[in-house]
């Protein structure tokens, strides 16, 4: 997601730079970007000049560090407290005390997270939704100890980029995964049951209720692994069994099958 991200934050002007872990991974995202802009301008849905207006506005870097000038961060690393925490302290050591840092987490408690930074008060939640450039929503979360004014320059920036904001409470899964994840998991224990075929399932909520995707081919686009990430956060906090995993999920994640990045979901997408 942060590709999208940070594709979204160039478009609307914005001097944007992107922090991978390794060179090949920021090579790929940064190549994502540029064919969406690419496949954009050949269908005309992009004018060749707001594309290049875009990648010159975008940044590559290993180094954490070089984020130290940003005004607004988004974190978009995995679904893992440890791996967030560990970001945010030393995000709070690098940057301005008026930065604002703000997490990409679907369902990681927000506070937990600003309990990491000396400024809790400039630590939000900005939930984006995937592909990021084409969804028009993202999330703005309000932890406990979130100050006025980080609130303020986060919801302006969802308005600069043309996106609109929903405002949530730090809880599990915020709006729409509180609502989406059960749906997606129900799919799931429905097909393992046996009720009915894969393509059945997705044909009955794309045709029967007008849904863009089936959940299945919804749960291969999301990744496998982060909708189980995400359901065990919410099935901790909420004990109820709506949000458990149910086991067809947590043997396809085991064997590798993680959806359309892995190549092989409830989908094959090795030839794709
Ligand atoms: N540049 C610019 N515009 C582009 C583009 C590009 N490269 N590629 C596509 N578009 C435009 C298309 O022109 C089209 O625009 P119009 O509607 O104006 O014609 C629109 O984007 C849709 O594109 P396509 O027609 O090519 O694709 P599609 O109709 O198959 O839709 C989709 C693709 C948008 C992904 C759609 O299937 C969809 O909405 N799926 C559901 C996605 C969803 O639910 N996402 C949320 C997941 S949950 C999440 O992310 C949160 C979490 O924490 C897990």
């Amino acid at each position: 997601m942060g590709s999208g991200i940070a594709q979204v934050s160039a478009n609307a002007g914005f001097p944007t730079t992107v922090r991978e872990v390794d060179q090949a991974t920021l090579d790929r995202g940064l190549g994502r970007i540029r064919k969406f802009l690419d496949d954009g301008v050949a269908k005309g849905k992009v004018q060749a000049e707001d594309r290049d207006r875009t990648l010159a506005n975008l940044k590559g870097t290993t180094d954490l560090s070089d984020l130290a000038p940003c005004d607004l961060i988004v974190e978009a690393v995995v679904e893992n407290i440890e791996a967030k925490r560990e970001v945010f302290q030393k995000l709070d050591r690098i940057t301005a005390a008026t930065a604002v840092l703000a997490s990409n987490t679907s369902s990681l408690s927000i506070t937990e997270i600003a309990a990491t930074a000396s400024r809790p008060e400039r630590v939000l939640g900005l939930h984006f939704f995937n592909p990021v450039p084409l969804m028009k929503l993202v999330e703005i979360i309000r932890a406990l100890p979130t100050g006025d004014g980080a609130f303020e320059t986060a919801k302006g920036f969802v308005e600069k980029i043309g996106k609109t904001a929903v405002v949530a409470k730090d809880t599990p899964g915020f709006v729409v995964n509180r609502l989406l994840v059960p749906y997606l998991l129900d799919a799931v224990r429905i097909y393992e049951s046996g009720v009915a075929s894969k393509e059945d399932i997705d044909n009955g909520m794309k045709l029967g209720c007008g849904y863009p995707m089936g959940p299945l081919t919804l749960l291969d686009f999301v990744g496998l692994d982060t909708t189980y990430f995400i359901a065990n956060i919410m099935f901790e906090e909420f004990r109820q069994p709506q949000y458990a995993a149910p086991p067809l999920l947590k043997r396809m994640v085991l064997a590798g099958y993680l959806g359309r990045k892995s190549g092989r979901g409830f989908y094959d997408y090795s030839k794709s």
